[in-house]
C-alpha cells in the first residue's frame, strides 16, 4: 500500500492535484482513497460532488472520505477535555472561555489524521492519498509522540500510580479535582495513536508532494517546507509545479507571466535536484469533476504511474566505520550555521530556525559523546566518539 501526501502554500492547488493523482491511480485499477483533513469540502468540489460522513464512491475503485475532525477530535479528546474543565471550572473560569481554552489550535487537523491509521489497517486500499493542510504544520505536530516519548514511558506511568493512589488526600487538600484514571488511560491511547500515525506517515512506503506555483514568494516556502518536513523525517518524494502558463500568443501581459515563470521554474529543478519535478499548465477553467481531473493528473506524470515513485534515500541513516558511528539527518537548505545541537538524556535536540526535533537515539549511540557535527550535501552529519576512543 502507498500513502501519498500532499503539502503546499495556502491556493497552490493541493487538494485538486490529491484529487487528480487519486483518479488517476483509480483509473489504473489501484482501490484508491482520497481523504482531507480540512473542515472545508474542497475534496467534495474538486469532484463535483455532495461526500458524507463516510467513504464515498466517485469512480470506479475511487473513494472520498472527507473527515470529520470535530467528531473525530470528540471522542479522543473528551475524557481529557472533561477533566481540564473541571479544573478550570473550580478555577473561576467562565464555561465559555474554558470551552476555548481546551481547544488546541491545529489539534482537530492532527485528530483527524487518526482516521488515516484506520484505513492503513483495515487492509482495504491500494492507495490513500492525503490532502493536507497548508506548509505542513499539521505534519510537524505529529513530532508531538516522539518529543513525549520520554515521558510517557519513564515519567507518566508513575505520575499515574502516585495520583491515583493519593487521589482522594490531594483532592481535599487542593481542592483542585485530580485526574480520574481514565484521563490517564485516554491520554495513553492518543499517544500511542499520533505515535502509529506518524510511524505511518514517516515508513518506506508514504511520500510527501510538495505543491507550488512557479513564483518566488512559493518557491521559498516549498523550500522551507522541505527542509522542516525532512528535520522530521518525512520523505519528500516529489515536487509538483501547478498553473505553468503555457507559452505562446503575443499578449504582453501573457508573456511578462511565462517568461517569470521559467526563471523560477530553473530554480525549482534546481532546488529539488534529484526529485522529479512534475508540472501542470493553468487550465483555461477550474478542473472540477473526475474527467477533467484525470486530464490533469495525465498531464502532470504523463506515462509514469503515479504511485510508483522511489524515494530519494532515507530522511534518517546511521552509518559506522572505523572511526565511530555517524547519524546522518537530510537537511535540505541549510548551513551549519542554522543548525543547532543539543544532547538531553538519550535525546539529540536538532533545531532548525524555530523548529526543533528530539531525536530519541538508539541505545548503540545514547552512551556515546558527541565527536563533531557538519552540514554536507543538504545532509547534517553527527559523528559519535568511539567508545574506546575516549576516556
Ligand atoms: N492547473 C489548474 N488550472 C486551473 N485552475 C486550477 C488549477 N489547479 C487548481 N485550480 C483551481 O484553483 C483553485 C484552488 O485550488 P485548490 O482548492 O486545489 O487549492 P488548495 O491548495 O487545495 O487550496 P487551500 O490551501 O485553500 O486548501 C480551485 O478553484 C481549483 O479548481
Ligand atoms: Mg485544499
Amino acid at each position: 500500500m502507498r500513502i501519498l501526501l500532499f503539502t503546499g502554500k495556502g491556493g497552490v492547488g493541493k487538494s485538486t492535484v490529491a484529487a487528480a493523482t487519486a483518479a488517476l491511480a483509480a483509473e489504473s485499477g489501484r482501490r484508491t482513497l482520497v481523504i482531507s483533513t480540512d473542515a472545508a469540502h474542497s475534496l467534495a468540489d474538486a469532484y463535483g460532488v455532495t461526500v458524507g460522513r463516510e467513504p464515498e464512491q466517485v469512480a470506479p475503485d475511487l473513494f472520498v472520505h472527507q473527515v470529520d475532525a470535530q467528531q473525530r477530535f470528540e471522542q479522543s479528546w473528551a475524557d481529557i477535555q472533561g477533566y481540564l474543565l473541571s479544573v478550570l471550572e473550580v478555577a473561576g473560569v467562565d464555561p465559555v472561555a474554558a470551552e476555548e481554552l481546551t481547544v488546541i489550535p491545529g489539534a482537530e487537523e492532527v485528530l483527524a489524521l487518526l482516521e488515516l491509521r484506520l484505513h492503513a489497517q483495515s487492509q482495504n486500499w491500494d492507495a490513500i492519498v492525503v490532502d493536507c493542510a497548508p506548509t505542513a504544520e499539521t505534519l510537524r505536530l505529529l513530532a508531538l509522540p516522539e518529543a513525549l516519548g520520554w515521558y510517557m514511558t519513564r515519567v507518566f506511568p508513575v505520575e499515574r500510580r502516585v495520583v491515583t493512589a493519593l487521589k482522594p488526600v490531594l483532592t481535599r487538600a487542593a481542592g483542585i479535582p485530580m485526574p480520574e484514571d481514565d484521563v490517564f488511560a485516554a491520554i495513553e491511547r492518543l499517544h500511542a495513536e499520533l505515535d502509529q500515525v506518524r510511524a505511518l506517515l514517516t515508513g518506506a512506503e508514504s511520500g510527501v508532494r510538495l505543491v507550488l506555483t512557479p513564483e518566488q514568494v512559493v518557491l521559498a516556502e516549498a523550500r522551507r517546507s522541505f527542509t522542516t518536513l525532512s528535520l522530521f523525517g518525512y520523505g519528500v518524494d516529489g515536487v509538483i509545479a501547478n498553473r505553468v502558463f503555457p507559452a505562446g500568443g503575443d499578449d504582453p501581459w501573457r508573456r511578462g507571466w511565462v517568461s517569470a515563470q521559467t526563471e523560477v521554474l530553473e530554480e525549482v529543478e534546481q532546488s529539488f535536484a534529484g526529485l522529479p519535478v512534475w508540472r501542470s499548465a493553468y487550465r483555461a477553467s477550474e478542473p472540477v469533476g473526475v474527467g477533467p481531473l484525470l486530464e490533469l493528473g495525465r498531464d502532470l506524470y504523463g506515462d509514469a504511474d503515479p504511485l510508483d515513485v522511489p524515494r530519494s534515500g532515507e530522511p534518517l541513516r546511521i552509518t559506522r566505520n572505523s572511526h565511530g558511528a555517524m547519524l546522518r539527518l537530510r537537511l535540505p537548505f541549510v548551513d551549519r550555521s542554522d543548525v543547532d545541537l543539543a544532547r538531553d538524556g538519550d535525546d539529540l535536540v536538532v533545531t532548525v530556525a524555530s523548529y526543533r526535533r528530539l531525536l530519541t537515539l538508539p541505545a548503540g549511540l545514547a552512551r556515546r559523546r558527541v565527536a563533531g557535527a557538519r552540514v554536507e550535501d543538504g545532509e547534517l552529519q553527527v559523528r559519535f566518539a568511539d567508545e574506546h576512543g575516549e576516556t
